[in-house]
């Protein structure tokens, strides 16, 4: 169809203010979670955002594998961050590339720091995220449905982590980038906030911001943050409700 090589830049930002998807500067896409959808795992949560489908599994505390990584006093926390081949557009090459390990890594300190590590010494708690279909903004969602996964598994934390990316697309700051505003805008900052305290637990940047733009873009991510916050929390409740779904409603019915 088109020709090979350069690729059209689509209009990002419409004169009427509204995005590629018709959605304002400062709204996110569509988001439901669900709790606990898989019972294997010690606890587990799906997040549908956008165009994103990403699966969360939490397995812990347990035996530290590989074992010389063990800490005396405290729990490590492992995460795995990874791209279905089948995800994107252009196959992804399976398996553990540099971005899934940046990504990886980034997660594991976010929840290292709100989780209450010290109670569990000698001890792995495992994150798997698993990007089923990806649209931009894919660590957050990672984040999102990890953290609804780890309080299914009952692991004690500080609180939730809600995350979100924002971001530059034209002259406007905007919230929740889809793919299109990720590969032809001028700035990326995913960002992950515990909202009780409003401290970042990750920060990263792609592109270029003036301060007054940082500025902007913190602040738009942080009421966002706080909008997927109550989605989480939602979630969870839907998920102990007594008459709600899950194993127990399932034992029931055998
Ligand atoms: O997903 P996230 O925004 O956290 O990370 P990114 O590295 O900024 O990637 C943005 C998007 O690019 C992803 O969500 C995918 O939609 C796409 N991507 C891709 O198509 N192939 C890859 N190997 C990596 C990313």
């Amino acid at each position: 169809m088109g020709s090979v090589g350069a690729k059209e830049v689509p209009v990002l930002l419409g004169p009427d203010g509204r995005r590629i998807d018709g959605r304002k500067v400062d709204e996110l896409r569509p988001i439901a979670i669900t709790a606990g959808p898989l019972h294997q795992a010690d606890g587990s949560a799906f997040v549908e955002w956008g165009q994103n489908k990403v699966m969360a599994a939490v397995y812990g505390p347990r035996e530290v594998h590989p074992r010389h990584l063990q800490e005396n006093n405290k729990a490590i926390v492992q995460c795995r961050y990874n791209m279905a081949a089948f995800s994107v557009d252009e196959r992804k090459r399976p398996g553990l590339d540099r971005r899934s390990q940046e990504i990886s890594k980034v997660i594991a300190e976010a929840f290292e720091s709100v989780i209450f590590v010290e109670e569990y010494p000698r001890t792995s708690i495992d994150v798997y995220i698993e990007v089923l279909q990806a649209n931009a903004g894919t660590r957050c969602a990672g984040v999102v449905a990890a953290s609804v996964a780890l309080a299914d598994a009952g692991i004690p934390m500080v609180d939730l982590v809600p995350a979100v990316a924002v971001g530059k697309v034209g002259d406007a700051v905007v919230l929740d980038l889809k793919k299109e505003e990720d590969n032809f805008g001028s700035a990326d900052l995913p960002m992950a906030l515990v909202p009780q305290s409003g401290r970042l637990v990750l920060l990263q940047m792609e592109g270029h911001l003036s301060r007054d733009e940082l500025a902007r873009a913190l602040d738009l991510g942080v009421v966002g943050c706080r909008k997927i916050y109550e989605v989480m929390k939602q979630a969870l409740r839907d998920r102990y409700r007594t008459d709600g779904p899950g194993p127990a409603a399932e034992g029931m019915a055998a």
